[in-house]
């Protein structure tokens, strides 16, 4: 078989489009040179977290809080700068079930809203966890806790069916030796993990399930161990697992271990997406958080990093000044260091090896207003690739983009987005110019998006 003479850096299977382009010989290839394939190593640096994530297929993420959404100081930052949103207490046991079998998804949905108006995607978080518990699950135990705990999967992941990229479907379930913490949950039975994991996924296959906790960043640390041994159990048995989040939490006395990334690695060879979650720095060390970003970029299934809060002053533990914005929205000096790395990924990522797809959809529909649309290849992925799209005629542009199913858009950059759904993308310009991208989580599918430009 014919193989990519450069291979694209993290490409292990050679999508179908790929395999077609070289089985029918360079010739060909070079006829589809009316395709300008565009080097993502020729773009700038770009200048936010979430575009600079996004160069390397990644996604930059912060935990947002409903109560702060008229804070437009707050919104205008966040909006700004990142491109994944986790509800910071919104979707929580405590706030969807307030009371048995009766949900409130208001706080959770305004989260949601705000998150796919501004073209960000949002992670779930968290199902089934020991901690903030409604009152009536607290005095729960055995068969009617484990039903309880069913039911609640079943009706919030029913809510925020098809629209999540990834779940938190269980959260802190180790102690610090390896072993399961107590908690009602863990008494109703070992399988608890399992039969949350199993619910979850008959209830929204669209959505990656994760595993989430704190002090699992140290590869040696026995609860790393223990949480290890738990995913490799269930890909092992079948049991449906796509993703480990490690909150790493590198505050209340913990850093970034020097052997960060052979856990990250460690964790994706099992076959899952590795996301750093909640993370925070202790005084928001320059150095750590260089560290951090740079294990996760070196790892292919590192698929993204959120910090846990958008500004010091927005953190859980604000005393630690943990996060990338001080209190006024400043950008701090980690702000750069996490950024420079990301550009450092997305500037070294070689172009594609190939033109553009055989079966692609026409790279330049019939403009309806005066302005046309260039679609380029980016790089790709096992699972997703990126797309660079260039808007001639008119400074003004709407783009829309749709994408086949099974393939949904999952990030964006250089535009303000809006999202009909998960297929269909409305692109506008965001005042950085008339080149922009996105990246396609393909599903097996792919056949590139159609766009259509109107003035
Ligand atoms: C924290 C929130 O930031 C606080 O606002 C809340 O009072 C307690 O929970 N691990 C998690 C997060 O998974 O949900 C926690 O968030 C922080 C630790």
């Amino acid at each position: 078989m014919i193989t990519p003479s450069a291979p694209p850096r993290r490409a292990t299977k050679v999508p179908r489009w790929v395999r077609g382009v070289l089985a029918a010989g360079a010739a060909s290839t070079l006829a589809l040179g009316a395709v300008a394939v565009v080097s993502s190593s020729a773009s700038a640096a770009a200048s936010t977290l979430g575009a600079a994530a996004a160069q390397s297929g990644r996604y930059f993420g912060t935990a947002i809080s409903a109560g702060k959404l008229n804070d437009s100081a707050y919104t205008t930052l966040a909006a700004r700068e990142f491109n994944m949103v986790t509800a910071e207490n919104e979707m929580k046991i405590d706030a969807t079930e307030p009371s048995q079998n009766q949900f409130n998804f208001g706080p959770g949905d305004q989260v949601y809203n705000w998150a796919v108006s501004h073209g960000m995607q949002v992670r779930g978080h968290t199902l089934a966890w020991h901690s903030q518990q409604p009152g009536w699950m607290q005095s729960l135990s055995g068969t009617a806790l484990r039903n309880a705990m069913i039911n609640h999967i079943q009706k919030v992941m029913a809510h925020y069916q098809g629209k999540l990229a990834y779940w938190d479907v269980v959260n802190e379930a180790f102690n610090e030796d390896g072993s399961r913490r107590q908690s009602n949950l863990q008494a109703t039975g070992n399988d608890w993990i399992e039969v949350a994991f199993r619910t979850a996924r008959a209830a929204d296959s669209s959505v990656k399930l994760c595993y989430n906790d704190y002090n699992i960043d140290n590869w040696s640390y026995a609860k790393t161990q223990g949480v290890y041994n738990m995913v490799r159990d269930f890909k092992s048995r079948g049991v449906p697992i796509d993703c480990v989040g490690l909150q790493a939490h590198f505050t209340g006395g913990s850093s970034v271990p020097s052997n960060f990334q052979t856990t990250i690695s460690s964790f994706a060879a099992l076959g899952v997406d590795v996301a750093l979650t909640e993370v925070d720095v202790t005084n928001a060390s320059t150095s750590q958080y260089s560290a951090l970003t740079q294990a996760c970029v070196n790892v292919a299934r590192c698929v993204g990093i959120t910090v846990w809060g958008v500004r010091d002053s927005d953190s859980w533990r604000s005393g630690e000044s943990p996060l990338l914005f001080d209190g006024s929205g400043n950008k701090k000096a980690a702000y750069n260091s996490v950024l420079n790395v990301l550009n450092s990924v997305g500037g070294s990522t070689p172009p594609p090896t190939t033109a553009a797809p055989t079966t692609a959809a026409p790279t330049t529909n019939p403009p309806t207003g005066n302005c046309t649309a260039t679609i380029s290849a980016g790089s790709i992925w096992n699972d997703r690739y990126n797309l660079s799209i260039t808007v001639t005629g008119s400074t003004t542009w709407t783009v829309t983009m749709t994408v086949p199913t099974p393939a949904k858009i999952i990030a964006t950059w250089n535009i303000t987005a809006t999202w009909p759904s998960s297929q269909v993308l409305i692109a506008k310009p965001n005042g950085n110019g008339n080149t922009w991208g996105v990246t396609i989580q393909h599903n097996g599918n792919w056949t590139w998006p159609t766009v259509t430009c109107t003035t």
